[in-house]
């Protein structure tokens, strides 16, 4: 059974692309590379001993689009495409809105013309805002969302659901992650921010790896146990495997589903460099800074829907996310 995976180069797509492999299913990618390399698709390959179709090119094609849904017979789409920076999503809305609602409102007109309504999208914990109560659980107030990269994702849940309202043979599943983190064990497949990275993992890595000299802790005066901001960060092999699982389910049902994909536990900015710290053996140089705009408290997730339903949970711990984090980073630091 073939699913087509846009953004399949990227960094939660390349580690889903695996898990489907592993699981049976054939994949077709497609991504333009604004944010990816080509080699992902090798890597792929040479983890699962399998191969993997992949279309270089922009979702927004449609012609592009209907060549793949007319040459391959798609049964599912997991929808990863998008640019997600929410600092540069600030400075350039226009650019975010246009490529993240453009390519899935081009995509569902696609998957409709070939009859090929079951869709899988990439929603994330940000539609939440600052949460009233924690965990968070799917039923709580969205919308809230604090800059054009948020909002996007926000819009695109209300346009998605609209469309299950105009035509109930969609199955519609908008999986909402919190924090991923980590890289595949082979040291393959990873995240590899261009410039200087803006979240978490990704700094800490660099300052591990000498090339960033010390990571600002933003703020430790949150009402949290430390005062630094409570995060719940989830490995990114986890989160792939919750693809599949939705997979599994959204080819036997219609409807609108949504499901918080996380740990269930918070950790703060210190827990994260401690923890990397013990399991690496390497110092983490830091500050404590002002804290950062836009920047909330503690957010973590229920995740008991996604067990409930999916039969899904988080198997890996935060020792698994930060090793895997360095091991990637050592791996592929000589090629950057
Ligand atoms: P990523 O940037 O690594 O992957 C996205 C991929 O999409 C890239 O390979 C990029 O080249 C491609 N792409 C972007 N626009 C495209 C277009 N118009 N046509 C074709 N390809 C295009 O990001 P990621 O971390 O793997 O995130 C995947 C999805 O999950 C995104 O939609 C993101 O918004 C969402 N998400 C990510 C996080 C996170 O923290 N990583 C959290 C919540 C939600
Ligand atoms: N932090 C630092 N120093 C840094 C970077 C981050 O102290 O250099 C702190 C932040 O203040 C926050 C925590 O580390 O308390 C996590 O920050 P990240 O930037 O790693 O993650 P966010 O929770 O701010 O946001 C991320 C993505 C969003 C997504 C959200 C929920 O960037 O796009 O997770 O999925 F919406």
């Amino acid at each position: 059974m073939k699913i087509l995976v846009t953004g399949g180069t990227g960094y939660i797509g390349s580690h889903t692309c695996v898990e489907l492999l592993k699981n049976g299913y054939e994949v077709v990618i497609i991504d333009n590379l604004c944010n990816s390399k080509k080699e992902v698709v090798d890597n792929i390959e040479k983890i699962t001993n399998k191969q993997v179709q992949f279309v270089e090119g922009d979702v927004r094609d449609k012609d592009l689009l209907r060549t793949i849904f007319k040459n391959n017979k798609i049964a599912a789409v997991i929808h990863f495409a998008g640019l997600k920076a929410v600092g540069e999503s600030v400075e350039k809305p226009l650019l975010y809105y246009q490529n993240n609602l453009d390519s899935t409102l081009n995509l569902c007109e696609i998957m409709n013309e070939f009859n090929v309504k079951k869709l899988i999208f990439s929603s994330s914990a940000t539609v939440y805002g600052n949460p009233v109560k924690l965990p968070i659980t799917e039923d709580m107030e969205v919308g809230k969302t604090t800059n054009p990269y948020g909002t996007s994702k926000y819009f695109l849940e209300r346009i998605l659901s609209d469309l299950y309202i105009s035509d109930e043979d969609w199955s519609i599943t908008l999986l909402r992650y919190f924090n991923p983190v980590g890289a595949h064990e082979s040291g393959l497949l990873g995240e590899d921010p261009n410039g200087i990275p803006n979240n978490l993992m990704p700094y800490i890595v660099k300052v591990a790896t000498n090339e960033l000299e010390c990571l600002s802790v933003f703020g430790n005066d949150y009402d949290t146990p430390d005062g630094t901001g409570v995060r719940d960060y989830i490995h990114v092999v986890d989160l792939a495997r919750g693809h599949v699982m939705a997979i599994d389910k959204i080819l036997n049902t219609t409807g609108v589903n949504i499901y918080n994909l996380g740990t269930g536990v918070g950790y703060s900015v210190l827990d994260l460099v401690n923890t990397f710290e013990k399991v690496n053996g390497i110092k983490i140089n830091k500050k404590i800074v002002g804290r950062r705009a836009g920047d909330i408290a503690a957010c973590y997730a229920d995740s008991t829907k996604a067990y409930k339903e999916l039969g899904w949970k988080a198997e890996l711990n935060l020792e698994d996310m930060v090793k895997s984090s360095y091991n990637y980073a050592l791996k592929n630091k000589n090629g950057k």
